[in-house]
């Protein structure tokens, strides 16, 4: 076996999120505003790593320590025969855990194939369940009624539990707080609020927008009494409740109010092979041709770049050394 990397604040390396494409279907004004990225945004196809160098890039990064793998967007869904890449990958002795993160919209026509395929868990992004509200968070692109078929397909493909992220907004979704919650406590679904954050360039973020997850979390306790729960594993991000009735858990990430980087153990490549190491980084460093080169060659070049890691963004904001120039939150799929 081989020394598993540290970065240098001691970190390991655990969690790969791979982007398949930073096309999207939607232009959810946080993430890639209408008048700001072009409808037709996204890599041309032959710019996208092929499923051959994506397997040879996850199966390298397992070799250095990776167990848990989550496949991201753009809509990742949108990256044709996306069950036949998760069937490749879920081969992958010593991958754990395999994961998706998706908009949901095109779900329902996908959710069985990939459950055939091996995929393990779901999350999907929804910031509101008001059809007006939701059409406005999705930069008028998404109708919430597929959304929501989307999710109960796959509920009916037996993924379960289901994750849904929400980002609060203050003043724009915080309405739709109390209504999600109690549509997942429903359906058996886990709900996470996510603060929101500056990622990219192109959301014009500021303080005063975040909710602070303190504050949903006393909104929701004051409804439906909740109680702490220890963190399923070392670093995980949401801080997660139980509510005391029975009906489920609820999460909050918290990485504006409460930054967890002295655990991330996550690694972060786009749709193009450009690796970064925090989702703040400013630049990454192209892969591909080393994935070219075989295995081998990119697992050198993974632990060297790890080695080097120093990231720690969140816990560094508002500081005068803090970058402000950011990788595309569509580019790396958050
Ligand atoms: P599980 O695998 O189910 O534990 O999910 P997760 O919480 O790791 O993944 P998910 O993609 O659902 O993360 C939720 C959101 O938290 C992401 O969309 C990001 O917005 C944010 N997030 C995840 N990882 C990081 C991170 O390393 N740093 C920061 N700042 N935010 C993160
Ligand atoms: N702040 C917090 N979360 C964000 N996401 C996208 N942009 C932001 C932001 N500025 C979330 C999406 C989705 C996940 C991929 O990242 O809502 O759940
Ligand atoms: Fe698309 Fe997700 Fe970005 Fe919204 S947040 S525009 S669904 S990639
Ligand atoms: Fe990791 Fe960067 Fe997020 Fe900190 S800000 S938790 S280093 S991805």
């Amino acid at each position: 076996a081989l020394p598993q990397p540290r970065d240098a604040l001691g970190r390991p390396l655990r969690d790969l999120r791979l982007s398949v494409i930073d096309a999207c279907n939607f232009r959810c004004p946080y993430c890639m505003p209408a008048d700001r990225i072009p409808d037709d945004h996204g890599l041309d196809a032959a710019s996208r790593l092929s499923f051959d160098e994506i397997e040879t890039l996850v199966r390298g990064f397992v070799r250095l320590g990776v167990r848990k793998l989550r496949l991201t967007g753009g809509e990742p869904l949108l990256r044709k025969g996306l069950p036949d890449l998760v069937e490749r990958l879920a081969r992958i002795d010593g991958l754990d855990d395999l994961a998706l993160t998706t908009n949901g919209s095109l779900l329902a026509a996908h959710a069985q194939a990939l459950r055939d395929a091996g995929l393990h868990r779901i999350t999907v992004s929804l910031d509101a369940l008001s059809p007006e509200m939701f059409s406005a968070m999705s930069g008028g692109r998404g109708h919430i009624d597929a959304v929501l078929a989307g999710i109960a397909a796959a509920q009916a493909a037996g993924f379960a539990p289901i994750k849904l992220n929400c980002v609060v907004q203050r003043g724009v979704n915080e309405g739709e707080v109390l209504p999600l919650a109690a549509f997942a406590r429903e359906h058996g679904h886990v709900l996470r609020f996510i603060e929101y954050m500056d990622v990219g360039t192109c959301n014009g973020w500021r303080r005063e927008n975040v909710v602070p997850s303190a504050e949903l979390r006393d909104r929701l306790h004051a409804r439906w009494p909740l109680r702490a729960l220890d963190p399923n594993y070392r670093g995980e991000v949401a801080a997660r409740y139980a509510y005391h009735d029975g009906a489920g858990e609820v999460g909050f990430v918290s990485s504006v109010t409460v930054p967890f980087c002295g655990d991330c153990h996550r690694a972060r490549v786009s749709a193009d092979g450009t690796l970064y190491t925090c989702l703040f980084a400013a630049d990454g460093q192209p892969l591909r041709a080393l994935v070219r080169q075989g295995e081998d060659v990119v697992v050198d070049a993974l632990a060297q770049a790890w080695t080097r890691r120093a990231d720690r963004y969140s816990e560094i904001r508002g500081a005068a050394t803090a970058s402000r120039r950011h990788v595309e939150m569509y580019l790396v799929g958050g």
